[in-house]
């Protein structure tokens, strides 16, 4: 009985609820997005969590190059049913894997219907083999960038203290928020000088939210202007593993804390299939 019990609680433990979808944006390019897609995966996987990035960016394959890997099958295969979505997974450093992107998905919304239920299948196959799916999105307010922005369970919009990128990530949450208004967005403020700097723009962000779209946004963290960001990107490795003592390496750790933390809380209020289950059985508070 003591031994069924166990069993019991092991595999109520052990299983786990399809993957939180974060997509990662941004109004303005190049303030970060590739590279926190990439770390916080890292970050996540190191705290025992299963993370796939999908590089939705337009055919440049950022996050390929980011980590120097050269795939040869894409997105592009799985759009034309040539490939499975795990077919393709590209092994990334640090536990986590990677779907390589496609020129392909620059044209997300002229899919015929094939084409379109391809890329659901695949994104379901991901769901159901992760517990976070990070898709790194292109800037501003592509359809494609807001299309999976919308779709996500939650959207981490990275902005840096420029006006021009605080100005473009309102509009981002605008149109975002316009397709639904539900969405859950966390802010990131990267390349910060001090934390106080990230809070100031974070509080802004939030502000005019709240002003003129009446919700709220979340701050989720910042991350320092780091000379160990790029210096780790010319040797095509994440900073995060290159330079885990560095002061982006620690915000970004954080970052993986808190959302692990929110999923927990999230997973709380709204209970899965095996928690009800173990809950029915007297065994919640332990499984
Ligand atoms: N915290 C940081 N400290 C210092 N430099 C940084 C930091 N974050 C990003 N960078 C620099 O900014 C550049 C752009 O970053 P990244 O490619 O991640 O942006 P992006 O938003 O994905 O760009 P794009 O819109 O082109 O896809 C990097 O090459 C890196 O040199
Ligand atoms: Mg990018």
């Amino acid at each position: 009985m003591v031994d069924q019990a166990q069993n019991l609680r092991e595999f109520v433990r052990d299983s786990r609820q399809h993957a939180r979808v974060l997509a990662v944006t941004s109004g303005k390019g190049g303030v970060g997005k590739t590279t926190t897609s990439v770390n916080l995966a890292i970050a996540l996987a190191a705290e025992s969590a299963r993370v796939t990035v999908l590089d939705a960016d337009l055919g440049l394959a950022n996050v390929e190059v980011l980590l120097g890997l050269n795939s040869l099958y894409n997105l592009q295969h799985v759009i034309h049913g040539e490939k499975k979505i795990l077919q393709i997974l590209a092994q990334g450093p640090g536990g986590i894997h990677v779907v390589p992107g496609s020129s392909g998905l620059a044209k997300l919304a002229d899919l015929g219907p094939a084409a379109r239920q391809n890329v659901l299948t695949g994104l379901r196959e991901l769901q159901d083999q992760n517990d976070f799916v990070i898709i790194d999105t292109m800037a501003g307010i592509g359809q494609n960038a807001v299309a999976f922005a919308a779709a996500a369970d939650e959207v981490i919009l990275v902005t840096t203290p420029e006006p021009s990128a605080i100005v473009d990530a309102y509009a981002m949450v605008k149109t975002i928020h316009g397709m639904r208004a539900d969405s859950v967005f966390r802010l990131v403020i990267n390349m910060v000088a001090t934390e106080q700097q990230a809070l100031a723009v974070a509080s802004k962000l939030s502000h005019v939210a709240q002003q003129y779209l009446g919700r709220s946004l979340s701050y989720l963290g910042y991350i320092p202007r780091d000379p160990h960001v790029s210096q780790a990107i010319m040797q095509t490795q994440p900073f995060i593993l290159r330079f885990p003592g560095a002061a982006a390496s620690k915000c970004m750790h954080q970052l993986a804390l808190r959302i692990l933390q929110q999923r927990a809380e999230a997973d709380q209020r709204r209970p899965g299939f095996f928690r009800r289950f173990a809950e029915t059985l007297g065994l919640a508070s332990s499984a």
